[in-house]
């Protein structure tokens, strides 16, 4: 049995960039209307629920988190919630400088950049609108403002596997940890083949051609990333292996709660449980919700489809990553 402490929860379904491997370019998204996402209000009671059955950990998540209007307003109802120890959110970083400020105000601890190319003309293609120097400029202002960035890269073959040393040399010199990441099938199109899947493995044997990896034993987080100590660097590697690494899902703790109020015990798997009927019922109690939340962890998959022909059926702007 998994024992549950972090919980991811995405605010939003809607981005603003378009990235090839979430929300491939082709594919109409559909975004959901207002009243379908779950309010600031709601979000904030599923939390409740969730510290008083052992949560101690939420990591804010979208789509683009930033996106929605006010974000910064519910960390700070989240950070003064009892238990809770530890508050992080994942962004593309592309509207961060402005806010980054406020958010570490609000009491976000941690921010998670996804950052996939240093080529300007690369990141706008695999971002669909993006902008790389949006993108650095919030990295800059996260480490200002303390609010200790870590770099996401997801690996794609033929498209940034030439550019792994020089990702690795940005990061050591910003000081930051960077953690390679196996592309898991979360779009609607297919995405996992031959050409353009490169497992961590691979990614760390053509590091291996200018720097000795070492496993080392830290955490640098509540996710599932295994880091390597880097020989001549001041930084440190994850690889996060949801692919081919056969014991991702062991030590898995986490539940998600989806933009429209559905709690996913895992990423990989297409069971949900809707908070939503409970959640806007006229005489609900937090009784009823744990009920949910409890039915929810005990069904949790010992491991994810991913390598059983999983097939996609929410994108993973719409599930948070
Ligand atoms: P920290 O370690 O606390 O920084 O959090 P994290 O690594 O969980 O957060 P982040 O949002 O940066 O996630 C990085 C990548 O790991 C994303 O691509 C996630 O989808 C993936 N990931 C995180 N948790 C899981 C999980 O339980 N299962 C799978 N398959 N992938 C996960
Ligand atoms: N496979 C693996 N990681 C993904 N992300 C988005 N789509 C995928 C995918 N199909 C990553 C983003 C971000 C994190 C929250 O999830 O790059 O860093
Ligand atoms: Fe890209 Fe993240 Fe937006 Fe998906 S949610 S399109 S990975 S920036």
């Amino acid at each position: 049995m998994h024992l549950v402490t972090y919980m991811r929860l995405s605010v939003t379904d809607r981005c603003n960039e378009r990235c090839a491997y979430c929300l491939p370019h082709d594919v109409t998204v559909e975004w959901l209307p207002k009243g379908q996402i779950l309010t600031y209000e709601e979000i904030l009671r599923v939390a409740r629920v969730a510290t008083s059955l052992g949560v101690t950990k939420f990591r804010i998540t979208g789509g683009e988190p930033l996106v929605r209007k006010n974000v910064a307003d519910l960390i700070s109802e989240l950070n003064k919630l009892a238990g809770v120890t530890d508050i992080g959110l994942s962004t593309n970083a592309t509207l961060l400088a402005p806010l980054a400020d406020k958010l570490r105000a609000a009491g976000v601890r941690r921010v998670n950049i996804s950052l996939d190319t240093l080529n300007p003309d690369r990141y706008h293609e695999l971002t669909g609108t993006g902008r790389l120097s949006d993108c650095l400029a919030g990295i800059d202002a996260a480490l200002a403002t303390g609010l200790q960035p870590k770099l996401n890269c997801v690996l794609m073959k033929g498209k940034n596997d030439a550019e792994l040393l020089d990702l690795i040399e940005f990061a050591a010199g910003k000081r930051l940890p960077l953690r390679f990441i196996e592309m898991m099938p979360l779009s609607t199109s297919e995405v996992l083949t031959d050409e353009n899947f490169l497992s961590i493995a691979h990614a760390r044997q053509l590091i291996a051609r200018r720097y000795d990896l070492t496993p080392a034993d830290v955490k640098l987080g509540n996710g599932p990333a295994v880091y390597y100590q880097v020989n001549g660097l001041p930084i440190h590697l994850g690889f996060i292996g949801a692919m081919t690494n056969l014991h991702f899902c062991e030590s898995c703790n986490k539940v998600r709660l989806t933009a429209d109020g559905k709690l996913r015990p895992c990423l990989g798997s297409h069971l949900e449980y809707d908070l939503k009927p409970v959640l806007r019922a006229a005489d609900s109690t937090d009784a009823q919700l744990r009920e949910v939340f409890l039915q929810t962890l005990h069904n949790k998959p010992a491991e994810h489809e991913f390598r059983a022909n999983y097939v996609p059926g929410r994108k993973m702007v719409a599930i948070g990553g």
